[in-house]
């Protein structure tokens, strides 16, 4: 007769659940950029297979129809074209809200007025002043997990146009930079909507971990570039970047 141990049975159903997750992440297409690892699929598949990160940054689907645009070429500027792709015509359930709350220990989620109803009431929202007053928005408002003073950065909206512009809701480097300079010390930083990939870009020149996760090849394949040459740039550090912690599994 054999002898049975119930903490030895836990041990070996979760090094199975442990395989099996590590077997479902391994099937979805990855890029390893020195500190960036990024994921090509569905972020509500991918995030429950992933480790807890110490802060998810992102900038979700506002659900406005605003992936796509027609050129125009007005009076102040014009703006480019860019194939409608259908991704921004509904904001992500409320249980993709809820995993990406539980993916990170601290959050900034740009878009946070298009979803403040799913989140609960914190002081430190983040305000980006695009700096002009004519016929589109003065500004973003981002939702973070924190208590605190509320903070405007103002940046002119041409800064994208100095960044490169590929997507037609890129956020300029400098915003997504501030965006982790608000929290406290992240070390490991998750963007499940990576989009072109700017804030993997922004956490390369801070010297953060960055998890992206992007559903469209063409802007996966932007992000991987993007990524990569912010990479080869020569980095000047603000601010130390935060000292190691242990790792979670996986
Ligand atoms: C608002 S854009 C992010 C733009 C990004 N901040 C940038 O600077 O390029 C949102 C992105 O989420 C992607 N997306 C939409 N649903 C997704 C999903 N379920 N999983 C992963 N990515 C998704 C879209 O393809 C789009 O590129």
């Amino acid at each position: 007769m054999t002898d049975y141990d119930p903490a030895e049975n836990a041990r070996k159903s979760y090094d199975v659940a442990i395989d099996a997750m590590r077997e479902k992440l391994a099937s979805f297409r990855c890029e390893r950029i020195h500190d960036a690892t990024l994921y090509l699929g569905d972020c509500r598949e991918i995030l429950p297979l992933l480790p807890k990160v110490d802060a998810v940054v992102t900038d979700p689907p506002y659900g406005i129809g605003k992936d796509g645009q027609k050129r125009t070429t007005g009076g102040h500027g014009g703006r480019k074209a860019y194939d409608f792709m259908g991704w921004d015509a509904s904001r992500p359930e409320p249980e993709t809200f809820a995993a990406l709350l539980n993916a990170g220990a601290q959050h900034v989620i740009w878009g946070g007025n298009y979803f403040a109803d799913l989140f609960p009431p914190t002081g430190k929202w983040l305000v980006w002043d695009k700096g002009q007053r004519i016929n589109q928005s003065d500004g973003e408002l981002a939702w973070t997990s924190r208590q605190g003073a509320l903070r405007i950065f103002e940046l002119n909206r041409v800064a994208l146009m100095l960044d490169g512009a590929q997507h037609p809701t890129q956020k300029p480097v400098e915003i997504m930079q501030w965006s982790i300079e608000q929290l406290e010390s992240p070390r490991t930083i998750l963007d499940p909507f990576m989009g072109s990939g700017t804030t993997g870009v922004a956490c390369a020149k801070l010297g953060r971990k960055f998890i992206g996760i992007e559903l469209e090849p063409k802007y996966f394949d932007i992000a991987v570039k993007r990524i990569d040459e912010a990479y080869r740039q020569p980095r000047l550090f603000k601010d130390e970047p935060p000292k190691p912690k242990q790792e979670a599994l996986l």
